[in-house]
């Protein structure tokens, strides 16, 4: 018995543990998301958008590693426009034959660019605070699509009695409610090629949208699979109900 209790609040120590260290970081807003629920898919035009949004204002600080500019095939850019996209950067690569490291136009087969070469540079730039990279930030965090989008958005002046750091900003969805980061969007920080206004909540909801879809880009075919398990498992369930009761229909 007494192991019993104590496995039980070991337990539920390790569970709490995290949602006490995040203190007083207030509950992520909910928003409704196209990729939510059993039959959710990615809107192409969101992650299209939310793309330049990542592009031309988080990646001068954040790193997307894990990913490669020739996977936005799948989120509807042709050939082409990988490449035009890739060819606006310039990455290291070598040693060529005279042994010496060379810039070159990067390429669809190349990762993203990192804005800074390691994470002491990384710090250096922004006052000692690291911007993570972004590849996994949705699956990492808890209720992560929603926090994203809350974060964001959620800049404003600190309620009275509640002193913000120097170089910190108040934020109440972040944990301890200040973060190095200053608000990254202001209104109309980008031109959409399919004319959607860029309201600072649009923006935030396509570049959530972009790195929930980069975080696990095969959630539709994993939701698809799901579907055609049900569906199989279904009909199976008939078949063997029918059989049953036809291997049974003389006994009595
Ligand atoms: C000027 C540099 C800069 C830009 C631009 C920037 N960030 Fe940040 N970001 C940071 C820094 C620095 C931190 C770390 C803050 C801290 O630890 O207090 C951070 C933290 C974050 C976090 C919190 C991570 C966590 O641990 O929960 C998220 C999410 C984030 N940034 C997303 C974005 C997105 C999305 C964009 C683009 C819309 C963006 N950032 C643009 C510098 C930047």
């Amino acid at each position: 018995m007494r192991r019993m209790i104590l496995a039980a609040a070991a337990a539920l120590t390790l569970v709490a543990g995290p949602a006490l260290a995040a203190g007083e970081a207030e509950h992520p807003r909910q928003q409704k998301w196209s990729f939510d629920g059993p039959f959710g898919t990615f809107d192409r035009g969101a992650l299209q958008r939310g793309f330049l949004v990542y592009k031309e204002v988080c990646s001068s600080c954040h790193a997307m590693q894990q990913k490669a500019y020739r996977h936005l095939a799948n989120i509807g850019f042709s050939e082409e426009e990988i490449r035009a996209i890739a060819a606006g950067y310039k990455v290291m690569d070598g040693p060529n034959d005279e042994g010496e490291m060379f810039e070159r136009t990067a390429r669809a087969s190349d990762r993203f660019k990192r804005p800074f070469a390691n994470e002491k540079a990384a710090r250096a730039a922004n006052n000692g605070a690291y911007p993570v990279d972004l590849s996994l930030i949705v699956k990492a965090r808890h209720d992560g699509a929603n926090y994203l989008y809350s974060l964001l958005t959620g800049y404003k002046a600190p309620p009275p009695g509640k002193t913000v750091g120097e170089g910190m900003h108040y934020n109440p969805y972040f944990p301890g409610g200040q973060i190095a980061m200053g608000a990254p969007l202001n209104a109309d920080a980008v031109t959409f090629a399919d004319n959607t206004p860029a309201t600072v909540e649009q923006m935030a909801k396509d570049v959530t949208s972009f790195l929930a879809w980069a975080a696990e880009p095969e959630m539709e075919s994993r939701k698809r699979m799901g579907v055609q398990v049900m569906l199989f498992l279904i009909v199976l369930s008939g078949m063997l109900y029918a059989v049953k009761r036809k291997v049974w229909a003389d006994v009595h």
